[in-house]
């Protein structure tokens, strides 16, 4: 998605802008752009070179002015209009003298800029976000002062926007504003910043602020203030951000995907941490639901997209057989518009990474809006997801930079398994001692992902004997059936190459047809209860030429007998198999996609938050 940065304040604003561009470059983008503003002057360069727009723009700022001290800068990742320099932002009103940029969509921009036309005004862009620079004119001609300007404007637009705007006229002066999309604003001695999030200015704030929806921010060298819609003065909420700059940063790694998987024991162990209070009970973050709510539950629904739909998924199983509960799963773009049903006693859990993904704060706001108490799983803290919900629950996996999301998805499980423990202790449909026991496997995990990082060598030899392959199966029964879609997510979009998952039982209902010499089966086959079943499946595409591929306990002695490669993870209670087994999965994917010479963090048409539907 586009990603926003500004700076008051700041002796070399040009180099903080291109900096914190590049360090927002994960978010996806195809475009780029920087303004700095001098007194009675706003200078500006935009390109749209893809993912290398940055690059261009450190070039196409030879002539930049030295003088400024405040800037804007932005990536943009086109949703509406042509991904050519002059949809890139900023954008400028019609003097030229007014500049912004924008992520989100503005929904009604049609209709405002159709007014606006009619006043005069003349668009020099196809997108919808250059509207706002039209409006903020609009309140400037009318003598409003900026930050009136603004919330003026954000009156008047409905969608999702993280805004921020610059007037020559007052040249250390910014003001911004969000709903939905994310914004925070960092302070250091004398100048003062605004991002969409942390990275872009981690190595310049000292200190750290969420901005929440439908407040106006004005930024000044000697720090910032807040009103809400109404003009009501607000305090922002200070982020506890310990990240330093090496976490945002590669740690010596070629890619942030490497880094981030090796992290996962790391993340695992964060996220399981001080978990539980000293009668034994589960405790979790912002708790804001109460015990006899969670008690009085009659159904869970679980909203997500991508990999974190995967990991509820997983959650279903898990919350059914623990909680004796029944779950639903539903894809979070889906959920919003099926009229879905909630009763009293509906609880419905988001989950996602970003926190930020449009698609899951829809859903989540869809079933609040009927009534149903809802609970966050995210891995970032005030995240709009974590803002919208009743209660949170952390995952602690920190920053997740590839696009490719890793260590979130096994953090995830394991806050989604806890959860689900937490719920069978309300309804008494698990004893204390079996609690004790399965809050045990899940502390002993870490170590087990541990040891499956340590035999990467393994995968990578998998790796390079079918990098030639064009098609792939992932095939798991069980909590191996949403593994098997987790790897055929990595595998596809990262390496380009077609992957499906699909539960071992459903090949014969048609994509056996699919299987012929060449083709390469992956089975999740870690479950000993389900192994009987899918050695019959995996004999089935022997049969008919395909090539096998196994992740297997270190304890099976049958499963090589229908496989081509054996990769061997070590045992574990089957209920929490995809901790583990998807890490060979994970690593399968990275090793072929660096093969093919594929950019793993960065992969072609993905952003690695989508906010916008
Ligand atoms: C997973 O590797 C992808 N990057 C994508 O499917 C992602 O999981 C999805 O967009 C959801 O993101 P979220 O967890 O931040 O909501």
């Amino acid at each position: 998605m586009c990603g926003i940065i500004g700076v008051v304040g700041d002796a070399d604003p040009l180099t903080t802008l291109l900096a914190g561009l590049t360090r927002l470059e994960y978010r996806g983008y195809d475009s780029a752009g920087v303004a700095l503003v001098r007194p009675g002057e706003m200078w500006r360069a935009r390109t749209a070179e893809g993912t290398e727009s940055v690059s261009a723009l450190k070039l196409a700022c030879a002539d930049a002015p030295t003088d400024a001290r405040s800037g804007i800068g932005h990536t943009r990742w086109a949703t509406h209009g042509a991904p050519e320099a002059v949809n890139a932002h900023p954008h400028v009103d019609c003097s030229g003298t007014v500049a912004i940029i924008h992520n989100g969509i503005i929904e009604n921009h049609r209709e405002l800029a159709d007014d606006l036309r009619a006043r005069g005004h003349v668009f020099t862009s196809v997108t919808d976000s250059e509207v706002l620079a039209h409006l903020v004119e609009e309140g400037r001609r009318a003598g409003l002062e900026l930050l009136e300007a603004l919330r003026a404007t954000i009156q008047a637009v409905r969608g999702a926007f993280a805004v921020a705007v610059m007037d020559a006229t007052e040249p250390d002066v910014i003001v911004a504003a969000r709903r939905v999309s994310p914004l925070v604003v960092g302070v250091a001695p004398g100048v003062t910043y605004l991002a969409s999030d942390v990275p872009a200015i981690l190595d310049r704030a000292r200190v750290f602020y969420a901005v929440n929806d439908d407040e106006i921010v004005r930024l000044a060298p000697e720090g910032f203030r807040a009103v809400d819609l109404d003009g009501a003065p607000v305090r922002l909420r200070q982020l506890s951000i310990d990240w330093d700059l090496e976490t945002a940063e590669k740690g010596g790694h070629d890619d942030f995907m490497i880094k981030e998987i090796l992290e996962e024991p790391g993340a695992v162990r964060a996220t399981l941490l001080d978990r539980r209070r000293l009668d034994g009970t589960i405790a979790f973050d912002e708790m804001r639901v109460d015990d006899d709510e969670l008690r009085a539950v009659r159904r869970v629904v679980l909203v997500a997209a991508g990999t974190s739909h995967h990991a509820a998924q997983v959650a279903k199983y898990a919350i059914e057989r623990w909680a004796r509960l029944s779950v639903e799963v539903d894809i979070a773009s889906e959920y919003r518009y099926r009229d879905p049903i909630v009763e009293i006693g509906t609880l419905v859990i988001g989950v996602s990474q970003s926190g930020e993904t449009i698609d899951t704060i829809q859903a989540v706001r869809e079933a609040h809006g009927r009534g149903a108490r809802v609970v966050a799983v995210t891995n970032v803290v005030d995240s709009s997801l974590a803002r919208e919900a009743d209660a949170v629950v952390y995952t602690r996996a920190g920053l997740e930079i590839s696009v490719a999301s890793t260590k979130a998805f096994v953090a995830q499980v394991a806050a989604l398994e806890l959860l689900a423990l937490r719920l069978a202790q309300l309804r008494g449909t698990l004893e204390p001692d079996e609690v004790d026991a399965l809050v045990r496997g899940l502390g002993a995990l870490p170590a087990l992902v541990e040891r499956t990082l340590a035999r990467r060598a393994q995968v990578e030899e998998v790796a390079t004997a079918l990098v030639g392959a064009r098609d792939f199966f992932f095939l798991g029964r069980h909590v191996g059936f949403p593994t098997a879609l987790e790897g055929a997510l990595k595998f596809k979009e990262i390496t380009y190459r077609h992957a499906e998952g699909y539960p071992a039982g459903e090949l014969k209902h048609g994509p056996l047809a699919l299987i012929e010499p060449g083709v390469v089966v992956v089975a999740i086959a870690t479950d000993p209860t389900l192994r009987e079943k899918l050695l019959s499946n995996l004999a089935e595409v022997k049969a008919r030429g395909a090539t096998v591929v196994a992740i297997v306990s270190d304890d099976d002695e049958v499963t090589e007998a229908v496989a081509d490669y054996l990769v061997r993870v070590p045992v574990t209670e089957p209920m929490f198999t995809p901790v583990v087994d998807v890490i060979p999965l994970q690593l399968l994917a990275y090793a072929t996609a660096r093969l093919l010479g594929r950019n793993v963090d960065r992969p072609r048409n993905l952003a690695k938050t989508v906010t916008v539907e």
